[in-house]
Protein backbone atom coordinates (compact mmCIF):
# COMPACT_ATOMS: atom_id res chain seq x y z
CA UNK A 1 0.00 0.00 0.00
CA UNK A 2 1.31 3.48 -0.89
CA UNK A 3 -0.12 5.57 1.42
CA UNK A 4 -2.70 5.59 4.51
CA UNK A 5 -5.72 4.68 3.11
CA UNK A 6 -9.02 7.37 3.21
CA UNK A 7 -11.36 6.36 5.83
CA UNK A 8 -15.55 7.10 5.71
CA UNK A 9 -17.58 6.05 8.11
CA UNK A 10 -21.02 4.94 8.33
CA UNK A 11 -22.70 5.29 11.39
CA UNK A 12 -25.47 3.08 11.93
CA UNK A 13 -25.57 2.15 15.20
CA UNK A 14 -24.83 -1.36 16.02
CA UNK A 15 -24.63 -1.89 12.21
CA UNK A 16 -22.04 0.98 11.44
CA UNK A 17 -18.71 0.13 8.81
CA UNK A 18 -16.07 1.73 7.51
CA UNK A 19 -14.94 2.31 3.90
CA UNK A 20 -11.13 2.19 3.08
CA UNK A 21 -9.79 3.58 -0.15
CA UNK A 22 -6.14 3.29 -0.83
CA UNK A 23 -3.81 2.48 -3.88
CA UNK A 24 -2.41 -0.77 -4.36
CA UNK A 25 -4.28 -2.37 -0.96
CA UNK A 26 -5.86 -5.28 -2.14
CA UNK A 27 -2.92 -7.53 -0.78
CA UNK A 28 -4.03 -5.72 2.89
CA UNK A 29 -7.85 -7.07 2.67
CA UNK A 30 -6.64 -9.95 5.02
CA UNK A 31 -5.49 -7.12 7.78
CA UNK A 32 -8.66 -5.12 7.14
CA UNK A 33 -11.04 -7.73 7.68
CA UNK A 34 -9.25 -9.43 10.75
CA UNK A 35 -9.16 -6.30 12.75
CA UNK A 36 -12.65 -6.26 12.30
CA UNK A 37 -14.47 -9.30 12.65
CA UNK A 38 -12.83 -12.90 13.82
CA UNK A 39 -13.10 -15.10 10.38
CA UNK A 40 -11.59 -18.83 9.81
CA UNK A 41 -13.16 -19.33 6.75
CA UNK A 42 -14.19 -17.00 3.57
CA UNK A 43 -15.82 -17.55 0.32
CA UNK A 44 -14.86 -15.29 -1.52
CA UNK A 45 -17.33 -14.80 -4.73
CA UNK A 46 -16.04 -13.14 -8.04
CA UNK A 47 -16.71 -13.14 -11.54
CA UNK A 48 -14.57 -14.11 -14.50
CA UNK A 49 -13.19 -11.15 -15.48
CA UNK A 50 -11.80 -10.34 -11.59
CA UNK A 51 -10.90 -13.86 -10.56
CA UNK A 52 -7.16 -12.66 -12.50
CA UNK A 53 -5.40 -11.02 -10.89
CA UNK A 54 -7.37 -9.24 -7.98
CA UNK A 55 -9.59 -11.66 -6.49
CA UNK A 56 -6.56 -14.07 -6.83
CA UNK A 57 -4.91 -11.53 -4.67
CA UNK A 58 -7.70 -10.85 -2.32
CA UNK A 59 -8.06 -14.49 -1.38
CA UNK A 60 -4.15 -14.73 -0.97
CA UNK A 61 -4.23 -12.09 1.60
CA UNK A 62 -6.96 -13.80 2.93
CA UNK A 63 -5.35 -16.87 3.14
CA UNK A 64 -2.72 -14.82 5.08
CA UNK A 65 -4.62 -13.78 7.97
CA UNK A 66 -5.21 -17.65 9.00
CA UNK A 67 -8.59 -18.67 7.11
CA UNK A 68 -9.55 -21.17 4.79
CA UNK A 69 -10.36 -19.51 1.64
CA UNK A 70 -13.14 -21.18 -1.12
CA UNK A 71 -13.46 -18.87 -4.24
CA UNK A 72 -16.25 -18.98 -6.14
CA UNK A 73 -16.62 -17.52 -9.63
CA UNK A 74 -19.63 -16.48 -11.46
CA UNK A 75 -20.28 -15.61 -14.94
CA UNK A 76 -20.21 -11.96 -15.80
CA UNK A 77 -22.97 -9.69 -16.30
CA UNK A 78 -26.23 -8.78 -15.51
CA UNK A 79 -27.70 -11.86 -15.92
CA UNK A 80 -26.20 -13.81 -13.44
CA UNK A 81 -27.61 -11.41 -10.73
CA UNK A 82 -30.81 -14.19 -10.97
CA UNK A 83 -32.36 -16.30 -8.38
CA UNK A 84 -30.97 -19.56 -10.38
CA UNK A 85 -27.50 -17.91 -9.59
CA UNK A 86 -28.01 -17.22 -6.07
CA UNK A 87 -29.48 -21.02 -5.46
CA UNK A 88 -26.49 -22.55 -7.16
CA UNK A 89 -24.18 -20.32 -4.60
CA UNK A 90 -26.43 -21.06 -1.70
CA UNK A 91 -25.67 -24.90 -2.77
CA UNK A 92 -21.92 -24.30 -3.17
CA UNK A 93 -21.77 -22.63 -0.18
CA UNK A 94 -23.57 -25.25 2.20
CA UNK A 95 -21.13 -27.89 0.30
CA UNK A 96 -18.39 -26.13 1.71
CA UNK A 97 -19.45 -26.52 5.26
CA UNK A 98 -20.00 -22.41 5.23
CA UNK A 99 -21.93 -21.85 8.98
CA UNK A 100 -22.13 -18.61 10.40
CA UNK A 101 -18.83 -18.45 11.72
CA UNK A 102 -18.23 -17.75 7.72
CA UNK A 103 -17.89 -14.88 5.84
CA UNK A 104 -18.59 -13.83 2.29
CA UNK A 105 -16.32 -11.59 0.60
CA UNK A 106 -17.30 -10.17 -2.79
CA UNK A 107 -14.65 -9.25 -4.86
CA UNK A 108 -16.14 -7.38 -8.43
CA UNK A 109 -18.12 -4.81 -9.82
CA UNK A 110 -22.06 -4.03 -8.63
CA UNK A 111 -23.13 -7.95 -10.22
CA UNK A 112 -21.26 -9.48 -7.66
CA UNK A 113 -21.81 -6.88 -4.94
CA UNK A 114 -25.47 -7.24 -5.20
CA UNK A 115 -25.53 -11.42 -5.68
CA UNK A 116 -22.96 -12.29 -3.08
CA UNK A 117 -24.43 -9.65 -0.65
CA UNK A 118 -27.93 -10.98 -1.27
CA UNK A 119 -26.48 -14.72 -0.52
CA UNK A 120 -24.68 -13.57 2.43
CA UNK A 121 -28.10 -11.94 3.70
CA UNK A 122 -29.71 -15.17 3.50
CA UNK A 123 -28.04 -18.16 3.42
CA UNK A 124 -28.40 -19.44 7.39
CA UNK A 125 -30.34 -16.17 8.05
CA UNK A 126 -27.48 -14.23 7.29
CA UNK A 127 -24.01 -14.19 7.68
CA UNK A 128 -21.04 -11.66 7.30
CA UNK A 129 -19.95 -9.99 4.50
CA UNK A 130 -17.16 -7.99 2.98
CA UNK A 131 -17.39 -5.78 -0.05
CA UNK A 132 -14.11 -5.59 -2.18
CA UNK A 133 -15.88 -3.26 -5.35
CA UNK A 134 -13.53 -3.45 -8.45
CA UNK A 135 -15.53 -1.53 -10.79
CA UNK A 136 -15.74 3.04 -10.61
CA UNK A 137 -19.40 2.45 -10.08
CA UNK A 138 -19.60 -0.04 -7.60
CA UNK A 139 -16.97 2.10 -5.53
CA UNK A 140 -18.78 5.42 -5.35
CA UNK A 141 -22.12 3.65 -5.53
CA UNK A 142 -23.42 0.12 -5.45
CA UNK A 143 -20.98 -1.52 -2.62
CA UNK A 144 -22.41 1.87 -0.30
CA UNK A 145 -25.75 1.64 1.38
CA UNK A 146 -26.45 -1.94 2.07
CA UNK A 147 -29.15 -2.46 -0.58
CA UNK A 148 -28.54 -6.48 -1.67
CA UNK A 149 -30.23 -8.69 -4.42
CA UNK A 150 -31.64 -10.05 -7.48
CA UNK A 151 -33.57 -9.73 -10.46
CA UNK A 152 -36.85 -11.00 -11.39
CA UNK A 153 -37.40 -11.88 -14.86
CA UNK A 154 -38.17 -7.85 -16.35
CA UNK A 155 -37.94 -6.48 -12.79
CA UNK A 156 -34.59 -5.05 -11.85
CA UNK A 157 -33.81 -5.76 -8.22
CA UNK A 158 -36.94 -6.88 -7.26
CA UNK A 159 -35.68 -9.62 -4.39
CA UNK A 160 -33.16 -8.24 -2.53
CA UNK A 161 -32.53 -7.13 1.32
CA UNK A 162 -30.77 -4.20 3.23
CA UNK A 163 -27.50 -5.79 4.34
CA UNK A 164 -24.75 -3.79 5.79
CA UNK A 165 -20.91 -4.86 5.34
CA UNK A 166 -18.63 -5.83 7.89
CA UNK A 167 -16.30 -3.42 5.95
CA UNK A 168 -15.99 -1.77 2.02
CA UNK A 169 -11.97 -2.28 1.29
CA UNK A 170 -11.91 -0.25 -1.99
CA UNK A 171 -8.36 -0.63 -4.03
CA UNK A 172 -8.38 2.45 -6.97
CA UNK A 173 -5.69 0.12 -8.80
CA UNK A 174 -8.07 -2.44 -9.18
CA UNK A 175 -9.83 0.48 -11.87
CA UNK A 176 -6.28 0.07 -14.07
CA UNK A 177 -7.81 -3.06 -15.60
CA UNK A 178 -11.59 -1.20 -16.07
CA UNK A 179 -12.71 -1.37 -19.54
CA UNK A 180 -13.03 2.26 -20.69
CA UNK A 181 -16.78 1.83 -21.58
CA UNK A 182 -16.99 1.05 -17.79
CA UNK A 183 -14.77 3.76 -16.13
CA UNK A 184 -16.84 6.21 -18.44
CA UNK A 185 -19.68 4.84 -17.62
CA UNK A 186 -19.06 5.11 -13.73
CA UNK A 187 -18.16 8.75 -13.96
CA UNK A 188 -21.45 9.51 -14.66
CA UNK A 189 -23.07 8.35 -11.11
CA UNK A 190 -19.48 10.25 -9.82
CA UNK A 191 -20.96 13.23 -11.66
CA UNK A 192 -24.49 13.03 -10.27
CA UNK A 193 -23.32 13.74 -7.16
CA UNK A 194 -21.66 17.08 -7.61
CA UNK A 195 -25.01 17.82 -9.22
CA UNK A 196 -27.57 16.43 -6.58
CA UNK A 197 -25.29 17.39 -3.43
CA UNK A 198 -22.38 19.18 -3.67
CA UNK A 199 -21.36 21.94 -6.02
CA UNK A 200 -17.91 22.74 -4.66
CA UNK A 201 -17.44 18.89 -5.63
CA UNK A 202 -18.88 19.74 -9.24
CA UNK A 203 -16.15 22.29 -10.06
CA UNK A 204 -13.62 20.16 -9.04
CA UNK A 205 -14.64 17.78 -10.93
CA UNK A 206 -14.52 20.19 -13.91
CA UNK A 207 -11.26 21.18 -13.37
CA UNK A 208 -9.75 17.97 -12.94
CA UNK A 209 -11.66 16.18 -15.70
CA UNK A 210 -7.84 15.07 -17.75
CA UNK A 211 -6.54 14.06 -14.54
CA UNK A 212 -10.10 11.76 -13.89
CA UNK A 213 -9.96 10.71 -17.48
CA UNK A 214 -6.53 9.29 -17.51
CA UNK A 215 -7.20 7.43 -13.80
CA UNK A 216 -5.05 9.89 -12.13
CA UNK A 217 -4.74 7.43 -8.41
CA UNK A 218 -4.80 10.45 -6.32
CA UNK A 219 -7.33 11.95 -7.90
CA UNK A 220 -9.76 9.19 -7.88
CA UNK A 221 -8.92 8.36 -4.15
CA UNK A 222 -10.13 11.92 -3.27
CA UNK A 223 -13.22 11.50 -5.98
CA UNK A 224 -14.31 7.91 -4.61
CA UNK A 225 -13.91 8.68 -1.06
CA UNK A 226 -15.76 11.98 -1.47
CA UNK A 227 -18.60 10.04 -3.54
CA UNK A 228 -18.76 7.37 -0.32
CA UNK A 229 -19.15 10.18 2.10
CA UNK A 230 -21.76 11.91 0.50
CA UNK A 231 -23.69 8.55 -0.02
CA UNK A 232 -23.17 6.80 3.45
CA UNK A 233 -24.65 10.51 4.59
CA UNK A 234 -27.60 9.83 3.00
CA UNK A 235 -27.75 6.17 3.23
CA UNK A 236 -27.38 6.13 7.25
CA UNK A 237 -29.94 9.49 7.64
CA UNK A 238 -32.67 6.51 5.93
CA UNK A 239 -31.01 2.77 5.93
CA UNK A 240 -34.29 1.09 4.81
CA UNK A 241 -35.44 3.64 2.34
CA UNK A 242 -38.65 5.17 4.21
CA UNK A 243 -38.21 8.60 4.49
CA UNK A 244 -38.12 9.38 0.65
CA UNK A 245 -34.82 11.36 1.41
CA UNK A 246 -32.35 8.52 -0.46
CA UNK A 247 -34.94 9.41 -3.78
CA UNK A 248 -31.92 12.60 -4.76
CA UNK A 249 -30.08 9.35 -5.47
CA UNK A 250 -32.14 8.73 -8.54
CA UNK A 251 -31.65 12.04 -9.87
CA UNK A 252 -31.52 10.87 -13.95
CA UNK A 253 -32.73 7.93 -13.35
CA UNK A 254 -36.52 8.31 -14.02
CA UNK A 255 -35.10 8.85 -17.64
CA UNK A 256 -32.32 6.44 -17.71
CA UNK A 257 -34.06 3.32 -16.34
CA UNK A 258 -36.87 4.22 -19.48
CA UNK A 259 -34.40 3.81 -22.02
CA UNK A 260 -32.42 1.12 -20.25
CA UNK A 261 -35.96 -1.15 -20.31
CA UNK A 262 -36.90 0.61 -23.89
CA UNK A 263 -33.81 -0.75 -25.01
CA UNK A 264 -34.06 -4.13 -23.48
CA UNK A 265 -30.97 -3.41 -20.71
CA UNK A 266 -28.69 -4.74 -23.96
CA UNK A 267 -27.64 -1.20 -25.59
CA UNK A 268 -26.58 1.18 -22.78
CA UNK A 269 -24.38 0.60 -19.80
CA UNK A 270 -26.61 1.97 -16.13
CA UNK A 271 -23.90 5.24 -16.34
CA UNK A 272 -24.49 5.72 -20.11
CA UNK A 273 -28.25 5.62 -19.31
CA UNK A 274 -28.02 7.68 -16.43
CA UNK A 275 -25.88 10.60 -17.90
CA UNK A 276 -28.46 10.89 -21.17
CA UNK A 277 -31.37 10.96 -17.84
CA UNK A 278 -29.27 13.52 -16.33
CA UNK A 279 -29.43 15.85 -19.41
CA UNK A 280 -32.70 15.48 -20.06
CA UNK A 281 -33.83 16.26 -16.10
CA UNK A 282 -31.71 19.76 -16.28
CA UNK A 283 -33.48 20.73 -19.10
CA UNK A 284 -36.84 20.27 -17.88
CA UNK A 285 -35.60 21.90 -15.29
N1 LIG B 1 -26.87 -2.02 -4.44
C1 LIG B 1 -26.94 -0.79 -4.89
O1 LIG B 1 -27.18 0.15 -4.16
C2 LIG B 1 -26.67 -0.55 -6.35
C3 LIG B 1 -26.46 0.76 -6.82
C4 LIG B 1 -26.15 0.94 -8.15
C5 LIG B 1 -26.05 -0.16 -9.01
N2 LIG B 1 -26.28 -1.41 -8.52
C6 LIG B 1 -26.17 -2.59 -9.40
O2 LIG B 1 -24.83 -2.71 -9.85
C7 LIG B 1 -24.83 -3.45 -11.07
C8 LIG B 1 -23.89 -2.79 -12.04
O3 LIG B 1 -22.60 -2.77 -11.49
P1 LIG B 1 -21.31 -2.59 -12.41
O4 LIG B 1 -21.49 -1.43 -13.29
O5 LIG B 1 -20.14 -2.63 -11.51
O6 LIG B 1 -21.40 -3.85 -13.38
P2 LIG B 1 -20.69 -5.28 -13.39
O7 LIG B 1 -20.58 -5.87 -12.05
O8 LIG B 1 -21.44 -6.05 -14.42
O9 LIG B 1 -19.24 -4.96 -13.92
C9 LIG B 1 -19.06 -4.44 -15.22
C10 LIG B 1 -18.07 -5.29 -16.02
O10 LIG B 1 -16.75 -5.02 -15.56
C11 LIG B 1 -16.09 -6.24 -15.24
N3 LIG B 1 -15.13 -5.89 -14.17
C12 LIG B 1 -15.39 -5.60 -12.88
N4 LIG B 1 -14.29 -5.15 -12.28
C13 LIG B 1 -13.30 -5.17 -13.19
C14 LIG B 1 -11.93 -4.81 -13.16
N5 LIG B 1 -11.36 -4.26 -12.07
N6 LIG B 1 -11.20 -4.98 -14.29
C15 LIG B 1 -11.78 -5.49 -15.41
N7 LIG B 1 -13.06 -5.81 -15.52
C16 LIG B 1 -13.83 -5.65 -14.41
C17 LIG B 1 -17.18 -7.18 -14.88
O11 LIG B 1 -16.78 -8.52 -15.05
C18 LIG B 1 -18.26 -6.79 -15.87
O12 LIG B 1 -18.01 -7.38 -17.11
C19 LIG B 1 -26.27 -3.48 -11.55
O13 LIG B 1 -26.79 -4.78 -11.34
C20 LIG B 1 -26.99 -2.49 -10.64
O14 LIG B 1 -28.33 -2.83 -10.42
C21 LIG B 1 -26.58 -1.62 -7.22
ZN1 LIG C 1 -27.41 4.48 -10.81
Amino acid sequence: MNQKPRVVSVPLGQRSYEIEIARGSLAQLGRFVGERTDFAHAVLVTDSNVESPHAATAAESLSEAGATVDVLVIEPGEASKSIETADALWRQLLELGTDRQSIVVAVGGGVVGDLAGFVAATYARGIRLVQVPTTLLAQVDSSVGGKVGVNLPGAKNMVGAFWQPAGVWIDVDTLETLPPREYTAGLAEVVKYGVILDAEFFDRLESGVTKLRERDPEMLCETIAHCCRLKADIASADERELTGSRAVLNYGHTVGHALEAATDYGTLLHGEAVAVGMIVASRLA
